[in-house]
């Protein structure tokens, strides 16, 4: 075998398919090795499988051994800003007054080159410390933090999604710019970070009701000169707010005002979408666009419960992936993210079985609403990956996929996780369900102390047990 090769052997989990395809046995989504074997070559995946059987094969290849862990592909955060790392918990207020109250100020801060690197630090510390290894990131309007996130992103070498924040009404005097120069300025961005290394680009109105037409204008403007790039954006996240931009733009619902400029379709995302009607969750599902789920941010700044169950109709499944929307959001952590969006199914649930409102019943769209670990796991990662078409490259150990990963530990945490875990299993996960209870228990008792250790392209970059994020600013 060639010197290039290293393997990892412990306890692996991955997904190959969407679990809600698998209603009654989701586990024929998943992949489980108790003993597994993860070959890497030039930081991707060159074989993975049981150990027994590998081991043959790859006899001479060096391993690291991980005991004791679950090893499952790196997180996706589908949705979260950047220049709202140091506003986490800002008291009190709802999405429009809080933007107006807390976010603007903090992000005209990230103008000043020193401030907005950072910043960028700070952020991609959190994520890898959260086991996030892949996130799609708002910026501010000012060039100058794009640049800081893409720089930070390229030092440590992660797979992410980003653009120029786009806003020209709505926000105070300084925290906007004019179509002219965004369109200018995205332009140069674009070219010099779309597919630069792992880096790419996304056109980032930053919502519907901040953007005047003119803006819309120069954003399809872009995505017809760059149809490859992302269109990263929020949509229906408050009543208020959806009632406003439709009035503004005219339209019939909140998707028409980005249909209108035809930004909608396959590598769209709208963050939150929590009151989105079923008229726009099918246009949506029809068009390869995606929804963000953010869960925390929702709950936090009190804009809804997102619902779920619609979002995964058979009928018109729309693409999904989850976000913490870091600082609407109040932790980076998906695992978090995946805590609070198992409660708003719940609580989406408790509506749907009908003893509310006997006419609103709706069994199977309840039943889609609960968030198992498989779907909640396959959705921060191998769902996050299609929603952004980027499954030929990352979301589960098939060979020729870039190798990031996270390894969890269940007995970290909240000293409940022991009692919790040692509930479910006896020692080591032996079945895929044992692996499944014991994720579901991080889901719902861990928190980012469950992460003990990130590696990106088949290097460690963050180790728990270490302490400081190994190779923080460096590569
Ligand atoms: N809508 C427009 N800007 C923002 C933002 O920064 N956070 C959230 N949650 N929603 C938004
Ligand atoms: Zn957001």
């Amino acid at each position: 075998m060639g010197n290039s090769l290293s393997a990892i052997r412990g306890i692996f989990f991955d997904f190959i398919d969407d679990p809600w395809k698998h209603v009654g046995e989701e586990e024929k989504s998943a992949r489980f090795y108790a003993d597994g074997l993860l070959v890497l070559e030039e930081g991707k995946v060159k074989a993975f499988g049981s150990f027994a059987e590998l081991s043959l094969q790859f006899g001479d290849v060096p391993v690291t051994h991980i005991p004791d862990r679950i090893i499952m592909p790196g997180f996706i955060d589908g949705h979260i800003h950047l220049p709202q790392t140091r506003i986490l918990g800002s008291f009190g207020q709802q999405l429009l007054p809080w933007l107006l109250k807390w976010v603007f100020p903090e992000e005209k801060k990230y103008s000043d080159p020193e401030y907005a690197k950072e910043g960028s630090r700070q952020f991609f510390e959190n994520l890898l410390q959260s086991g996030t290894t892949t996130c799609q990131a708002f910026t501010t309007h000012d060039p100058v933090s794009t640049e800081a996130f893409f720089e930070e992103a390229t030092k440590r070498n992660m797979r992410v999604v980003s653009g120029l924040t786009g806003i020209d009404r709505f926000a105070p005097e300084g925290s906007m710019d004019t179509a002219e120069n965004f369109y200018r300025d995205s332009k140069r961005l674009l070219e010099k970070w779309h597919k630069n290394g792992r880096n790419l680009y996304a056109i980032t109105p930053r919502f519907a009701l901040g953007c005047t037409p003119e803006m819309m204008k120069v954003c399809e403007r872009l995505k017809n000169e760059h149809p490859d790039v992302y269109i990263n954006t929020h949509i229906s996240e408050t009543p208020t707010e959806t009632r406003e931009c439709i009035e503004y733009h005219h339209t019939a619902d909140y998707l028409a005002a980005y249909e209108k400029y035809n930004l909608v379709g396959p590598r769209f995302t709208g963050g939150h979408g929590v009151w989105l009607s079923d008229e726009e969750f099918r246009r949506l599902a029809s068009s390869g666009a995606a929804i963000s789920f953010c869960p925390v941010s929702n709950l936090f700044l009190g804009s809804g419960l997102f619902r779920l169950g619609k979002a995964k109709d058979p009928q018109h499944t729309v693409k999904l992936s989850f976000g913490s929307d870091v600082g609407g959001g109040n932790r980076f952590s998906m695992i978090n993210v995946l805590d609070e969006a198992y409660k708003t199914g719940m609580c989406n649930t408790t509506i749907l079985e009908g003893r509310v409102d006997p006419r609103s019943q709706d069994l199977s769209e309840a039943e889609r609403n609960k968030l198992s670990p498989y779907r909640a796991f396959w959705s921060v990662t191998l769902g996050g990956a299609e929603s952004l078409y980027l499954q030929d490259k990352i979301g589960n150990f098939d060979a020729g996929k870039e190798a990031d990963f996270v390894v969890l530990d269940w007995k970290a945490g909240p000293r409940a996780m022991t009692w919790s875990q040692s509930r479910l299993v006896e020692d080591q996960p032996a079945t895929v369900e044992d692996a499944a209870n014991l994720l579901f228990s991080i889901m719902m008792v861990g928190d980012d102390r469950s992460v003990d250790q990130t590696w990106i392209m088949g290097n460690k970059l963050y180790s728990r047990t270490s302490g400081e994020p190994a190779l923080a600013g460096t590569r």
